[in-house]
């Protein structure tokens, strides 16, 4: 038996930074939406945990052993002293280390399909409580539904459908450390900002609540990678981007079009000056399971 979903990409339409905890880890209000498209993750019946990779962006995981998808295997199979085993299969296409949650979301879908494989149902608790052991990210991964994120990440509120709009993803392919991105915030620059209400479905009405928004990592990540201003510039300047921002802690930044043809027309202009960029255009709603 196999098991096999897509695990979308985390964008973070919006991320602001609103404190830091005694352990270092920083509050954060993040609306995140899940592009279709991703890694693809199978999962078949083994004896033992095993993992193997695949895809264009596998050369620079590290050996599948390390993987966060074997962590979350083995976290799920001590938690239920589950006896059987698991070899997980990545197909790894979205560039790694960038800043759109592709090893977070590679982990909850893991731990879904596990919980299938091995037939086990944890509570929607136990499973969020698994997912914050793998990362910050990972709980939000879980449903891969719009959100609203508080809390390190783990608290996670259901945002109604967002407005049908596509988005472009372009990365330079040069990987920015996390750590190092939260270490370089500058707290006295940071823009004040009065909390997020949900727009519904109303593309004008999510424009004007994301042009008062900003993602707080990204003046710090452009100080480490001074390549992702040059990014967030080309993207803007395509005919009828309507933002351009950057994703988590970078280095993978978004534009926002009203439709598919922008987006992708987008996507050819600037791979076209930057073929050696990485890009992805797909609907914001992105509801495919596999
Ligand atoms: O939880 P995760 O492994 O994804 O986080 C990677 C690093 O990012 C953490 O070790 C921490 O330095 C930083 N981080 C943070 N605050 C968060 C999430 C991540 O400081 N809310």
């Amino acid at each position: 038996m196999s098991l096999s979903k897509l695990a979308r990409p985390k964008v973070n339409l919006f991320l602001h930074v609103t404190g830091k905890r005694d352990d270092g880890y920083h509050l954060l209000e993040s609306l995140v939406c899940f592009p279709c498209g991703g890694d693809q993750i199978e999962v078949s019946a083994a004896d033992q945990i095993t993992a193997s990779v695949s895809g264009p962006f596998s050369a620079l995981l590290g050996t599948p052993d390390e993987n966060l998808v074997v962590k979350a295997a083995k976290l799920l199979k001590t938690h239920f002293n589950i006896t059987a085993g698991a070899h997980i299969h990545l197909e790894k296409n979205l560039p790694v280390a960038s800043g759109i949650g592709g090893g977070s979301s590679n982990a909850a879908v893991c731990l879904q399909l596990l919980c299938e494989l091995w037939n086990v149902t944890p509570s929607p608790e136990v499973m969020s409580d698994i997912a914050l052991q793998l990362g910050a990210d990972v709980p939000v991964c879980l449903a891969a539904k719009p959100a609203l994120m508080t809390g390190i990440g783990e608290q996670v509120t259901p945002v109604a459908v967002l407005p049908d709009l596509h988005i472009l993803l372009v990365n330079p392919l040069v990987a920015v450390s996390t750590p190092e991105v939260f270490k370089a915030i500058n707290w006295s620059s940071l823009p004040a900002y009065d909390g997020y209400e949900d727009v519904g479905t109303n593309a004008d009405g999510l424009m004007a609540k994301l042009l008062k928004t900003s993602n707080h990592l990204q003046a710090p990540a452009i100080s480490l990678l001074p390549e992702i201003a040059t990014v967030l510039k080309l993207i803007e300047e395509q005919p009828n981007c309507l933002l351009s921002r950057m994703s988590g802690s970078g280095a993978t930044c978004f534009g926002l079009f009203s439709s598919e043809g922008e987006a992708a027309f987008a996507q050819q202009r600037i791979l076209d000056i930057r073929p050696d960029w990485w890009g992805m255009s797909a609907a914001i709603n992105g509801e495919a399971e596999s």
